[in-house]
C-alpha cells in the first residue's frame, strides 16, 4: 500500500440506546434480523481474541507502519467486542436466553487459546510461534468476510428504511471499521509469513477450514434466537438445518436486501483464491469514511473527545 493510501486507524468510543430496539428490528424480516443478531453472541469472544492473538504478534512485527496498523486494529476491535457484548442485553430485554456465548467462549477460548486442551507443548518456544502465525493467518481469513460484509453494508439502502436507528448504526458503524482496516489482517500474515508460497499455501487451507465453520456459526446463532422468538412463524426459522438456512439467505438476501446473499459470501471466497488477491481491492474507504462522518454515534463520539 502506498503511504498516500495509508491512513491512520482511531478507535471512535461510541455507545448505543437500544431501548426502543423491537426484538425484529428489521421491520416484517425475522429470518435477516435473527442470522444477523446471532452475530451479538460470537463477536465479542471472538473480536477479543483478536486482541489477544495481535498483541502476542505485535513483538514480531518489523515494519513500522504495520505495527501502528495492528494497534489501530486492537483498539477498534475491542470497542466493537465491547459494543456487541452491551447489545445481549437488548436480546435478553426481549426475553431471549444469549446461552449461545459460551459456545463462542468455547471456540476462541479454550479451542483457539494458547494451549488448547491443555496441549502445554505450544507453549514452547519452537511451537508457540508457529501457532500464534497460523491463528493470525485465521483472523486474515476471518476478516476477508468482515471486509467483505462492511463494503456490502456499506452499499445497502435497506437498512436505514427498514430498520431501527439505533441498531442499524451500531452495525453500520461497525462494518464502516471493518471496511476501514480491511487489510491489516492479511498484511500482517504476509508479514509474519517466510514466504510467498507459504503464504499462499497456507492461506488457501486456512480458507478451507474458516468458511464452512464461518458458514455453520452464523447460521447456528440465528437458528439458537429464532428458536425462543415468541411468533411461532418465526420459530421455524429455529428448526431449519444449515442447507435449508443457506438457501434462504439466497431468497431473503435477494428479496429484501437487508442480508447478505449466499451466492456473495462464495463469490468472496473464490476471489481469495487468486494469488494476486489483495483486500484493498475488496472495499472503498472513503465510502466507509463519509458513513463514519454521518454516524449518530461516532458524531457523538467524537463530540465528546473535541
Ligand atoms: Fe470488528
Ligand atoms: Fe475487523
Amino acid at each position: 500500500m502506498t503511504t498516500a493510501q495509508r491512513h491512520l486507524l482511531k478507535p471512535r468510543k461510541v455507545e448505543f440506546d437500544f431501548a426502543s430496539t423491537p426484538l425484529h428490528w428489521l421491520r416484517n424480516d425475522p429470518f435477516s434480523t435473527h442470522i444477523i443478531n446471532g452475530i451479538h453472541m460470537l463477536l465479542p469472544a471472538g473480536e477479543l481474541w483478536f486482541c489477544r492473538v495481535y498483541n502476542q504478534a505485535l513483538p514480531l512485527v518489523t515494519d513500522e507502519a504495520l505495527r501502528e496498523d495492528v494497534k489501530g486494529f486492537i483498539r477498534q476491535e475491542a470497542i466493537h467486542s465491547r459494543q456487541h457484548s452491551k447489545a445481549q442485553t437488548y436480546l435478553e430485554a426481549h426475553g431471549l436466553s444469549v446461552d449461545y456465548v459460551q459456545r463462542a467462549e468455547w471456540l476462541f477460548d479454550t479451542i483457539l487459546g494458547d494451549a488448547p486442551f491443555g496441549m502445554k507443548f505450544l507453549k514452547q518456544r519452537a511451537w508457540e510461534k508457529q501457532w500464534l502465525i497460523l491463528r493470525v493467518g485465521l483472523i486474515a481469513a476471518i476478516e476477508h468476510f468482515t471486509g467483505v460484509l462492511g463494503q456490502w453494508a456499506m452499499d445497502n439502502d435497506t437498512w436505514e428504511e427498514n430498520g431501527d436507528a439505533a441498531m442499524v448504526d451500531l452495525f453500520k458503524w461497525h462494518l464502516a471499521e471493518e471496511v476501514e482496516h480491511r487489510t491489516v489482517a492479511f498484511d500482517l500474515f504476509e508479514h509474519l509469513c517466510k514466504s510467498e508460497l507459504g503464504f499462499y499455501v497456507s492461506r488457501q487451507a486456512l480458507m478451507a477450514i474458516v468458511f464452512p465453520l464461518f458458514l455453520y456459526f452464523i447460521s447456528e446463532g440465528g437458528r439458537s434466537l429464532a428458536k425462543q422468538d415468541p411468533d411461532p412463524e418465526a420459530r421455524r426459522i429455529g428448526r431449519m438445518l444449515l442447507p435449508r438456512i443457506l438457501l434462504e439467505l439466497q431468497k431473503v438476501g435477494t428479496r429484501t436486501r437487508n442480508v447478505p446473499t449466499f451466492s456473495l459470501l462464495l463469490r468472496a471466497t473464490a476471489r481469495w483464491v487468486s494469488p494476486r488477491f489483495h483486500p484493498i481491492d475488496e472495499g472503498d474507504t472513503e465510502q466507509a469514511l463519509a458513513y463514519l462522518a454521518r454516524s449518530p454515534a461516532a458524531q457523538a463520539a467524537a463530540a465528546m473527545n473535541a
